[in-house]
């Protein structure tokens, strides 16, 4: 199977024996706290999953502007995004030793203890170093750069223990999966060659032809359809809705056995390029040798030209950092001179008006107009989810 990222051996963060984390879960009760923001409590529970081998902690000072501007720590580990702990919160020193509480579960329990091997405060001028590196704008209407501005001053750093993960495993037993899970479901099912799918949006036509395509043009044993579980910005389908529709179009449309419909906690970052490399790095400690990026990845509103995050693993990406390979898709659309979602680059006889693009934002809008997305748009079992989805909002705003 493909290595994890700068290990042989993934190193996840979570402290798998009972007795040991129960041990940790005592000891925590007596040890001063810190409330995290969101943003890094999902990086904890990206850290426990093992999706960030080979990090062992939070980045600090030096590590993050590095990360940010040449997508290496000091020590020369590729990684493309910085993964910090802000805060503003005071009262902790060098050398403590601290339980992370969690913002996002009732009460705050305790989601990780840390040692903090560092506390730096970071200027204005640092911040938006970094977001500029990592969203290629510091325009604030931008969901990422506004909250990255808004973690906190003071970059605490160091090493963790993880003792869960967080809201996920409760929300959606069925979907959360580790990056050590993955392994070993991939391993179980026999695959060598894999596609990963990033989503956050219910699946429409032109992702689930993505699939299947990138399955056949690769040949590949299976694909693990990874969807995000953590916070999007408003407007967003909500998880367990996307969760629904995709179980329901693989039960209906694809063969048995070639598919995991999975899930991972992280907040969307909306980073685009910089988020589709993050993508490709935390999929390879999953086991998969192949991520499909498509037109506008991980992007928002038009901060990113379309093919942006194909583009990065060319020009800034070196070749030796990553052995999963990405799979370019190609603006993806509904012919209707043939019938079916091609990729625009293989129907070149084709005119404008010859397409129907099909995007999840053109899906949201009718969606919120009560109008059922046509079968070029969505299979209708997926468009009955949604519909009702909307028809329940539209009910309680009323
Ligand atoms: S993302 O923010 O998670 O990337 P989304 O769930 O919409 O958003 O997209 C999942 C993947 O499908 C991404 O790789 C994206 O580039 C690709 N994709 C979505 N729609 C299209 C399309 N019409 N043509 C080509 N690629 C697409």
């Amino acid at each position: 199977m493909i290595k994890p990222h700068g290990s042989d051996e993934l190193n996840p963060l979570y402290i798998d024996d009972d007795e040991q984390r129960a041990a940790l879960v005592k000891e925590a009760e007596r040890l001063p706290s810190l409330l995290l923001n969101s943003a890094a409590a999902a990086n904890a529970v990206m850290l426990g999953g093992g999706y960030f081998n080979p990090l062992t902690g939070y980045m600090n000072l030096a590590d993050a502007m590095s990360v940010a501007e040449t997508m290496r720590t000091s020590d020369g580990l590729f990684f493309p995004v910085p993964i910090v702990n802000m805060t503003d919160e005071e009262g902790i020193e060098v050398g403590d030793r601290i339980a992370l509480r969690d913002p996002n579960v009732e009460g705050h329990p305790v989601l990780a203890i840390m040692n903090v091997a560092g506390l730096e405060k970071v200027t204005d001028e640092q911040i938006d170093f970094m977001a500029e590196k990592i969203f290629r704008t510091l325009d604030e209407n931008h969901p990422g750069v506004a909250t990255f501005k808004s973690l906190g001053r003071t970059i605490v750093s160091g090493p963790i223990d993880v003792l869960n993960f967080s809201y996920f495993q409760k929300d959606f037993p069925d979907t959360f999966r580790t990056a050590v899970q993955i392994r070993e479901e991939i391993a179980a099912n026999g695959w060598e060659k894999v596609v990963a799918f990033q989503t956050r949006n219910p699946m429409h036509r032109a992702h689930e032809e993505l699939c299947r395509m990138a399955m056949e043009d690769l040949d590949a044993d299976g694909i693990l359809i990874h969807m995000l579980l953590g916070k999007l910005k408003p407007g967003d389908i909500p998880a367990d809705v996307r969760d629904a529709s995709i179980r329901k179009m693989v039960e209906v449309y694809f063969p048995p056995n070639t598919v995991m419909v999975t899930g991972y906690g992280f907040d969307m970052l909306y980073a685009g390029p910089r988020e589709a490399v993050l993508h490709a790095v935390f999929r390879q400690n999953c086991g998969c040798t192949h991520l499909i990026v498509g037109r506008d990845h991980a992007g928002v509103g038009d901060y990113y030209g379309g093919f942006d995050a194909q583009t990065i693993f060319d020009e800034e990406v070196p070749a030796d950092a990553l052995e999963l390979e990405i799979y370019r898709a190609d603006h993806t659309a509904y012919s209707k001179k043939l019938g079916k979602v091609v990729m625009m680059k293989d129907a070149p006889d084709h005119e404008k008006e010859d397409f129907v693009l099909l995007s999840g934002t053109a899906v949201r809008e009718m969606l919120g107009k009560g109008i059922a997305p046509p079968p070029e748009f969505s299979r209708p079992e997926v468009a009955k989810i949604l519909s009702d989805y909307y028809q329940a909002l539209d009910s309680k705003a009323s």
